[in-house]
């Protein structure tokens, strides 16, 4: 297989899974963002602050086509790479998308304190964590398949996966 990309949105254990299954599989695990601070020598939040979510968006579509074209890795795609809908075209020719799924609840309680993430750097993160999910459903509906994280330990969550994407493989 090609590789593998999580998507889905901040703190749904894009990064805690992607390590495991990396493991499991013999693949590599890439975490898009980290790809990109290493790059640019900053942090996201940097660019966030002085250059502007634009010009993210740009670093973050342009890595998106540079792994997706690599091979044996599980990609771990920032929360928000989905609304580009190349961005999906591009992980998708490279193998399987799968999208983890939590509750607004469950990823508040774990990325309501975040302070490396300037999207929830305002005074309601409860609010702005219910109006992106909204607005980003339809972008993660997009994925070949959708686990449901709530309830389950990081490495149930990667037996779903593994199931999910050998699936997508005998289907192809
Ligand atoms: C973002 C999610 C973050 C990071 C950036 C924007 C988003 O990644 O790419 O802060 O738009 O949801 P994680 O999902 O890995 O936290």
């Amino acid at each position: 297989m090609p590789n593998i990309t999580l998507v889905g949105f901040m703190g749904t254990g894009k990064t805690t899974v992607g390590r495991i299954l990396a493991r499991r599989l013999g693949f590599t695990f890439v975490d898009c963002d980290d790809e990109i601070e290493r790059e640019q020598g900053v942090s996201i939040s940097h660019i966030f602050s002085e250059l502007g979510e634009p010009h993210f968006r740009q670093l973050e579509h342009d890595m998106i086509i540079r792994l997706s074209r690599s091979d044996k890795l599980v990609i771990s795609a920032g929360g928000g790479a989905v609304i580009n809908p190349e961005n999906v075209d591009n992980m998708k020719e490279g193998g399987p998308v799968v999208c983890l799924a939590s509750s607004p609840e469950e990823i508040l309680k774990r990325v309501g304190g975040s302070t490396h993430r300037p999207l929830l750097q305002v005074p309601d993160p409860k609010s702005k964590v219910k109006e992106l999910l909204d607005a980003r459903a339809p972008f993660y509906a997009r994925a070949d398949v959708t686990i449901s994280t709530d309830g389950l330990t990081p490495e149930e969550v990667a037996d779903r996966v593994m199931e999910a994407v050998d699936g997508i493989k005998h289907d192809a």
